[in-house]
């Protein structure tokens, strides 16, 4: 199996290679040409033939068959990318303003790509909200996720380790938030993750894996600082100034507000940030309890 990797690989070192060449070649004969035909060898000047048809035939057929030849193996490169190879594990990859998450075939969510090593992986992308790109360098590959769309792309880790994922669409003013990684694995360790809702019991217990995978942190965060959302640090009582209906109004965050404000975030804006975040009512009411319940304790 061609992996992305060696396929665009490949080309990009055939053109970049003909072009050295012919930058040297051509800049080689212009300086020849410059001191042979010096004016001061020639001074008087002499009549030229009018043309060679060998010459020209050569230089007519020639360079066809170079540039055709850039274009068969940049053809054959581009079959590569797109021809998923058989037996391929297929994680649905979905972005939205501002974080990746991944959906493994048993149903586990995950804000990183973790991989087998050596298997193929098909990526099925969409996005949530706006136009995202999902683009892993390591692996060549780079593609649209479009909203209400389904693009895909695949590669292959043949050895283990980390690489970094990120979205190459502007997006927002969090665009630069949006990157994540991959992560690698033997046969082994992929499956016991794979297994495995989550990492450890703790972060189970603790929700704050869940505010990764839901791409939460992608906007707020857990240590007080301000980022494109308010910071989640101690959000259980905070007094908030909300906008409803057009509306000024000062309220103490409880459990019913947190609740409103993940599942419906337009409704009651907090004065001083846009009003940006994705509506998360698709989350299960259990999934909801569990993030509320966490943040109660975030103190
Ligand atoms: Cu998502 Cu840039």
């Amino acid at each position: 199996m061609t992996t992305t990797t060696e396929a665009v690989d490949q080309v990009f070192l055939y053109i970049f290679g003909i072009s050295v060449v012919l930058l040297l070649a051509i800049t080689a004969t212009m300086v020849w040409f410059v001191v042979r035909y010096h004016r001061t060898r020639q001074p008087q000047p002499q009549a030229s033939p009018r043309s060679n048809l060998w010459l020209e035939t050569a230089w007519t057929i020639i360079p066809t068959l170079i540039v055709l030849s850039m274009f068969w193996y940049g053809w054959q490169g581009y079959t590569t990318l797109r021809n998923v190879p058989e037996g391929a594990m297929d994680v649905k990859v979905s972005g939205r303003k501002w974080s990746w998450s991944f959906t493994y075939p048993n149903g586990r969510v995950s804000d990183i790509l973790v991989v087998p090593v050596g298997r193929a992986i098909r990526l099925d992308i969409t996005s949530e909200d706006v136009l995202h790109n999902f683009f892993i360098p390591a692996f060549r590959i780079k593609r649209d996720a479009v909203p209400g769309m389904h693009t895909y792309e695949w590669f292959v880790a043949t050895e283990p380790g980390s690489y970094d994922a990120f979205c190459a669409e502007y997006c927002g003013v969090a665009h630069a938030a949006m990157i994540t990684t991959i992560e690698a694995r033997p046969e082994a360790d992929f499956d016991d993750w794979y297994q495995r809702k989550y990492e450890t019991k703790e972060e189970q217990e603790n929700g704050r894996q869940q505010l990764a995978t839901y791409g939460c942190t992608g906007c707020h965060s857990l240590d007080g600082s301000k980022m494109v959302g308010p910071t989640l640090l101690g959000i259980f009582g905070r007094q908030v100034k909300v906008t409803r209906n057009g509306q000024e109004h000062s309220l103490i965050i409880d459990r019913e507000y947190l609740k409103r404000a993940i599942v419906d975030p337009q409704a009651e804006l907090t004065q001083g940030y846009p009003p940006v975040m994705p509506a998360y009512n698709w989350l299960t009411a259990e999934e909801l309890e569990k993030i509320v319940e966490y943040l109660e304790e975030l103190q």
